[in-house]
């Protein structure tokens, strides 16, 4: 199956990412946000982005223009019912996740492929409210999604040969490398991932160190782009919760359980990035 246009469903960080990569390998991408407002904000991130990419060499301004006409905006989910292929990246919310999954089920043509981008979270149940469990995976992208260069692709028990094959053909032409994945929490990149994370939140709650010594002990001692608590921040202390208490809610391991302080962030708003503030202060 030849896949030739993308349904996005949620253009925050992961979605925005996604629409840009699709877009510029030359798909045609209808992106879909709850209001105009969100959809507005979400496609300037997509413009800022592709125009630093411009600026950084990545890109011309040729490129950009031509990208940018293959990207729609919409705020109803029946205008992704013509897409070959459907990605959700809404917020980690398991019954949201289901609604989207059971109503493109109702509206896309049986060929059509349903995917969630989520990290950790079951894409079996998500499978489950549909009627098409054999065409639904986990394509799980990373942030920034136009500058990692990895696709992880998560396979349920019910995912066939064909819609994982399509899938791989898919994550090569946007010039990723695809790994392949069963479908249990955290796949391989967050089970690996979330409890350093933790870890690095313990360090820092247990007054080891400071959150720049526990940073530079990574990104310096290990050549890491970013320290665990900048890493944080740039995920967003929210998901990093969320993925935590998805993997120990389904592990029962203390290693998953996430540290007192990081629900605490995130019920006073320190998200990270985000929202100006999280381990660091970014205003
Ligand atoms: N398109 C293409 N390339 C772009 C671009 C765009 N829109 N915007 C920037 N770039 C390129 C730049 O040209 C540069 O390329 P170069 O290295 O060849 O010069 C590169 O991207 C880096 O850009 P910047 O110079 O602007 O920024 P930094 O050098 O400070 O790097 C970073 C920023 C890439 C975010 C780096 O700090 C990093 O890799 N951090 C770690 C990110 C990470 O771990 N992400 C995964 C998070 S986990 C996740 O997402 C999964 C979830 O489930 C939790």
């Amino acid at each position: 199956m030849t896949i030739k246009r993308v349904g996005v469903v949620g253009c925050g960080l992961m979605g925005s990412g996604i629409v840009e990569s699709c877009a510029r390998s030359g798909y045609d991408v209808v992106v879909r946000e709850v209001n105009q407002e969100l959809l507005d904000k979400g496609l300037l991130r997509i413009r800022g982005s592709m125009a630093k990419g411009v600026e950084k060499g990545k890109l011309s301004g040729a490129e950009l223009g031509a990208a940018w006409t293959r990207i729609r905006g919409v705020v109803a989910l029946d205008d992704l019912k013509d897409s070959d292929l459907v990605i959700e990246a809404v917020t980690e919310n398991m019954a949201e996740k289901k609604t989207i999954f059971a109503t493109m089920d109702k509206l896309c043509a049986p060929h059509v492929i349903l995917a969630s981008n989520t990290s950790s979270m079951c894409i079996t149940e998500m499978g489950s409210v549909t009627k098409r469990p054999d065409r639904v995976l986990g394509m799980h992208f990373f942030n920034p999604v136009p500058v990692m260069p990895l696709l992880e692709l998560v396979r349920t028990i019910q995912t066939s040969e064909e819609t994982l094959q399509t899938a791989k053909d898919f994550g090569a032409s946007l010039h990723k490398t695809v790994i392949v994945a069963k479908d249990t929490p955290g796949f391989i990149v967050n089970l690996l991932l979330v409890p350093y994370l933790l870890n690095a939140v313990r360090a820092l709650e247990s007054g080891l160190a400071t959150r720049e010594d526990i940073d530079n002990a990574m990104k310096l001692g290990l050549n890491h782009p970013m320290g665990p608590l900048t890493l944080m921040d740039f995920v967003g202390v929210d998901t990093g919760y969320y993925i935590a208490n998805v993997m120990y809610e389904e592990f029962k391991e203390p290693q998953y359980a996430p540290p007192p302080l990081l629900k605490r962030m995130v019920l006073a708003g320190h998200l990270g990035r985000k929202t100006g503030k999280g381990f660091y202060d970014y205003k």
